[in-house]
């Protein structure tokens, strides 16, 4: 009889309480004994009463089981796998749902959008900024410390377009702060440039995505309004994208950057360049001749189309 289970079975049906076929029956384990004891009283505390005697047996299984090493092997009669019962097979949580496009993801909420997009097209520079800052259009303003409306002087010239805050300027509430704000001042400053008196700083995003992530679509989709209004207020002679998002955002195209660069486009006739990055200079040195020429470009078109004050 005991050759019909093999060590393992025997095991098994040890466990389980079960009587092994030529051996001794084995005894159901005490309540109070030190093994059983706890498990028992934690796994009852945290099922609800109605479900408990529904659950009951096969939890009692599964722990078993799991306290014998045995969750995911069921035992077998000569290598064939014996089909286990449902209620032994271990509870595998389904995935959750991953939206198969950005598109997809829920957009923001359409009663309220129509409105807000018309206060934001009527907004001045002072309304515009108190929308921002009250802003829960996206999800990202749960999360942050600050909206971050942008850094420098508005009646400059130059409007300099990133792609988001980071921690640093989500912390202080303002653009371009931290490393990549170091570099950008002195990519400025080798432009003959500051931002005190002649570079406005915006982002795509006002608010910092969690740990730094990429803009979703929905989001950029509600904040870029924003960001159109404040141009639409600031009227910069140019503009100098900062990176593939504002890039894409400004000009509505999914071309990667490497083409877009090298090239003077237009955003509603004003001027545009796009140049890296700070923060992908910063992990990319070697690109930095590359923004270099992006910059020089810039000046060049930024000169060509600006009438010298004195014929002014
Ligand atoms: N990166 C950005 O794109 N913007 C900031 O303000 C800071 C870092």
């Amino acid at each position: 009889m005991s050759e019909i289970f093999n060590a393992e079975q025997r095991r098994f049906l040890k466990l389980l309480g079960l009587a092994v076929p030529g051996e001794s029956p084995v005894l159901p384990l005490a309540k109070n004994q030190a093994a059983s004891a706890p498990v028992q009283a934690e796994t009852k505390a945290e099922i609800p009463e109605s479900t408990a005697s529904s659950l009951k047996a096969p939890e009692g299984i599964r722990t078993l089981r799991a306290a014998a090493g045995i969750l995911s092997a069921p035992p077998t009669v000569a290598g064939v796998p014996q089909p286990v019962a449902p209620e032994l097979q271990p509870k595998i949580p389904a995935e959750p749902e991953a939206a198969a496009t950005l598109s997809d993801l829920p957009a923001p909420a359409e009663s309220a959008e129509p409105q807000r997009l018309q206060q934001i097209s009527a907004s001045d520079w002072r309304d515009l900024q108190i929308m921002v800052h009250n802003c829960r259009a996206c999800s990202l303003g749960e999360t942050r410390q600050h909206a971050v409306f942008g850094a420098g002087n508005p009646r400059g010239s130059w409007l300099f377009v990133g792609e988001a805050p980071g921690a640093e300027e989500d912390r202080r509430g303002e653009a371009f702060v931290g490393r990549g704000g170091q570099l950008l001042d002195n990519m400025l400053k080798a432009m003959g440039l500051t931002r005190q008196q002649d570079v406005y700083i915006a982002n795509v995003l006002k608010c910092r995505p969690p740990n730094n992530r990429d803009p979703l679509g929905p989001e950029v989709q509600s904040c870029l309004p924003f960001l159109q209004r404040q141009i639409a207020l600031l009227q910069p002679r140019i503009i100098v994208a900062l990176g593939r998002f504002a890039a894409q955002s400004l000009l509505q195209v999914t071309t990667p950057i490497g083409q877009l660069r090298g090239q003077t486009h237009r955003y509603q006739n004003i001027p545009l360049i796009v140049t890296y990055h700070p923060a992908y200079l910063l992990r990319s040195p070697l690109e930095k001749r590359k923004a270099w020429e992006d910059l020089q470009m810039a000046v060049q078109v930024y000169s060509a189309q600006s009438l010298p004050e004195l014929f002014q």
